[in-house]
């Protein structure tokens, strides 16, 4: 495991704050391949996900889930927020971090990595109805 001093400074806040104790607030699924990503870049993807959550303790505040695919078979790994839905894609590392920092601890969509899913996309979970 990663030594505290190495981690960043997100993941060293939220371990002190004591937000791990409180049920999860937002689910990251992730597909990872093989139409919207290479399955190698897929499972890099997912392996760094687990391990910055694992890193900062988030287990118990944000779940994270591998799925099948979305239908959305491009610009991949494919990512999606709930609650929202909040639709990511090309989610390498460095804009899983910005993802993980800004979103499911901040609680703020990253908008320029978002993007807008086809109508035939296949969702995780419902969307909450229109208000
Ligand atoms: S294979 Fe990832 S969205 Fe289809």
């Amino acid at each position: 495991m990663t030594p505290p001093s190495d981690l960043p400074w997100w993941a060293r806040w939220f371990r002190r704050s004591g937000r791990a104790k409180s049920p999860p607030a937002r689910r990251l699924y992730l597909c990872t391949g093989p139409n919207c990503c290479t399955r190698e870049e897929g499972l890099a993807a997912w392996c760094h996900l687990e391990r910055r959550l694992g890193e900062a303790g988030l287990g118990a505040q944000i779940r994270a889930q591998r799925a099948e695919c979305f239908n959305v078979c491009g610009d991949g790994p494919v990512g999606v927020v709930f609650p929202g839905p909040t639709w990511y894609g090309r989610l390498n590392p460095r804009r899983l971090d910005r993802v993980i920092e800004a979103h499911l601890i901040g609680g703020r969509p990253v908008v320029s990595l978002a993007f807008t899913p086809p109508a035939d996309v296949r969702s995780p979970e419902p969307s909450a109805p229109e208000a």
